[in-house]
């Protein structure tokens, strides 16, 4: 397994149910991304078995370090959950989710509902470092649910031995659109010792250099800003903006072909979303979506996607 560097910025996937899948992070992880998280898991699932959970757990050979996501709020679903994990290999870390919003997370106690009440935060946390058999425990966190109260969490955090934070720089309340409080986060990066990451809004070279700069974070998590443009971490790697059409068109057929391989046929059609923003701006994109939303055979898309782009 490798470990991560901190003497320099750490970049990271960030974690996005229904995208970062095992295809996306391979693809990714081949641009310079440091390391790569699975999409959240919920403990329930996984203490119970359910075979669509395994399939989630599956890595890539090219994600080390690979971490997984939990959440949950009960200690001891958590404590079955990492024994399951005990048992698997290749696994660098658990993060646990202290930041989804979604109502069927939020209303069971997990996710961002967890910022709200930071001893139960902390209980779970400290299950997942008492039980978990891999070399790191990390939580995903947002600055708060309706108030922002970072530095509590960040202390909160920390207190329970976890080995670094990654901070999404909105509450729950501020879902997806509220603007990223960059100040937050640095407030949170001086309040502990631990490493942390930045995150939210992240989409260029220029504001990856930008939010490092303010925040003084030790790295960065870009999560909706590679959808559609997983190059931008070879843009951040290579310090360079130029990524040559024929280059893309190399991606987005190897990002297909593992589409694939992982999901067998069904990978087409779950693959019309990449196709969908993998698409935006190109000249009759319109046109080539209505085309590809009828379309299951991969033979017959893997065709269109080599006419198209
Ligand atoms: C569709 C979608 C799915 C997400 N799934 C997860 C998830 O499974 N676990 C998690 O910690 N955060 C999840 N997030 C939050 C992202 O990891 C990230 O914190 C947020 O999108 C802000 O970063 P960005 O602006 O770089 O996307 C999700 C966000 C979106 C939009």
């Amino acid at each position: 397994m490798k470990y991560l560097d901190f003497s320099k910025p750490v970049v990271a996937l960030a974690p996005l149910a229904g995208y970062t899948d095992l295809p996306f992070r391979s693809v990714v992880k081949n641009f310079g991304v440091d390391y790569t998280v699975s999409e959240m898991i919920s403990s329930n699932a996984l203490a119970y078995n359910s075979e669509k959970t395994k399939k989630m757990l599956t890595k890539s050979p090219n994600e080390d370090p690979y971490f997984v996501q939990l959440s949950g709020s009960s200690e001891e679903i958590m404590r079955l959950a990492v024994e399951k994990l005990n048992e698997c290999e290749g696994i660098a870390g658990i993060d646990l989710n202290c930041g989804c919003p979604a109502p069927k997370v939020f209303n069971h106690g997990s996710g961002s509902n967890l910022l709200g009440d930071l001893p139960r935060l902390q209980k779970i946390l400290k299950t997942i470092k008492k039980y978990s058999n891999k070399h790191y425990t990390t939580a995903k966190v947002r600055i708060g649910i309706d108030e922002k109260i970072p530095v509590d969490i960040a202390k909160a955090v920390e207190d329970c031995g976890v080995d670094f934070i990654a901070v999404h720089g909105r509450t729950k309340k501020g879902a997806y659109k509220a603007p990223v409080d960059y100040d937050a986060i640095a407030a949170m990066k001086e309040a502990v010792s631990i490493p942390v990451i930045a995150n939210g809004d992240i989409t260029d070279l220029a504001k990856a250099k930008k939010v490092l700069e303010h925040t003084k974070a030790d790295g960065i998590m870009i999560g909706r800003g590679a959808v559609g443009k997983p190059w931008v971490f070879y843009q951040i790697a290579q310090n360079n903006q130029e990524i040559s059409n024929e280059l893309k068109k190399k991606i987005i057929l190897e990002h297909f072909s593992k589409m694939v391989e992982f999901y067998n046929e069904y990978g087409t059609v779950m693959f019309r979303k990449h196709l969908h923003t993998y698409s935006k701006g190109y000249e009759g994109a319109h046109h080539f979506r209505d085309e590809i939303n009828t379309i299951t055979d991969p033979k017959k898309m893997e065709e269109l996607i080599r006419n198209f782009f």
